[in-house]
């Protein structure tokens, strides 16, 4: 082929990458991609598109990351240059394809930095929409904050780059903006809230799309009380597993969800 389009990149991608989580890496990945792209006057499509495909193998094979890659895609013809960029992404952990282009050095720097955006864009109200580089520095800073993004690495690919992580934050949160939507980034207005009413409850996330699946965690558990759980109007399945205590899951109704509990203390005295 002539050139990696975004199109036949997702095409690629998708006989070998399945896993929701996975997706949305490679959407996030393209999405900062373009951008860096724009800010090096380079071809957008054709940045986003390696970006997209830059975990070919990885799904299929995760302790053997791009060891499954190079050969593949160049039966399926695609261009060397844009092997190359995806075996740099994994310089000095899995490959010795040294970053050396703006695209290579980009590919880099974004790959971890956009988990981090992910994360922090995450906790807000309105998602990534009116997100800016300020409050991405805060959550940097904090090491524990998405502790699995290798900060490092980042920072040795900004290096490369010869760019302030400031910069390159700035340039990857603007790219992933532009594709709030997909990367399910957009806040939670449409979705719908689900509310914990009391202690003792967990949950991953407070906002979910209607007909996804919620699963709530109750561990506050005492063997001398009878429980009965409450919700507006959904149906729960429940299952008792010893690490989590109860885990509730159902299907997020088109509204707000409150789930609570009532105790009572069924311990008699003689
Ligand atoms: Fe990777
Ligand atoms: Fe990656």
């Amino acid at each position: 082929m002539e050139k990696l389009t975004l199109e036949k990149a997702k095409e690629i991608n998708a006989t070998m990458v399945t896993e929701e989580h996975l997706l949305l890496h490679a959407a996030n990945v393209s999405a900062a991609m373009e951008a860096m792209a724009e800010h090096f006057g380079e071809d957008k499509e054709h940045w986003a598109a390696v970006g997209w495909l830059h975990d070919y193998d990885y799904e299929k094979y995760p302790e053997e990351h791009l060891l499954h890659t190079e050969e593949p895609l160049r039966e399926l013809g695609v261009p060397e240059e844009d092997i190359r960029a995806i075996m740099a992404h994994g310089y000095s952990i899995c490959t010795d394809t040294e970053p050396l282009t703006d695209m290579e050095k980009s590919l880099f720097a974004v790959d971890e930095l956009t988990g981090i955006v992910q994360a922090a864009a995450r906790m807000r109200p309105a998602g990534i929409t009116d997100m800016e580089v300020k409050s991405f520095m805060k959550k940097w800073k904090d090491k524990r904050f998405a502790a699995k993004c290798n900060r490092e690495l980042i920072l040795k690919g900004c290096e490369m780059l010869g760019m302030d992580i400031r910069d390159v934050a700035e340039i990857v949160i603007r790219g992933m903006k532009a594709h709030a939507e997909e990367l399910q980034l957009a806040g939670i207005s449409g979705m719908y809230r689900l509310n914990l009413g009391n202690a003792g409850f967990r949950s991953e996330r407070t906002a979910y799309n209607a007909g996804e699946k919620v699963t709530v965690y109750f561990d506050m558990i005492a063997s001398d009380t009878d429980y009965h759980f409450y919700t507006d109007d959904v149906e729960l399945q429940r299952v008792y597993g010893n690490s989590n205590g109860y885990e509730f899951t159902f299907e997020m109704p088109e509204h707000d969800v409150t789930i609570s509990v009532e105790s009572r203390n069924t311990m008699t005295c003689l």
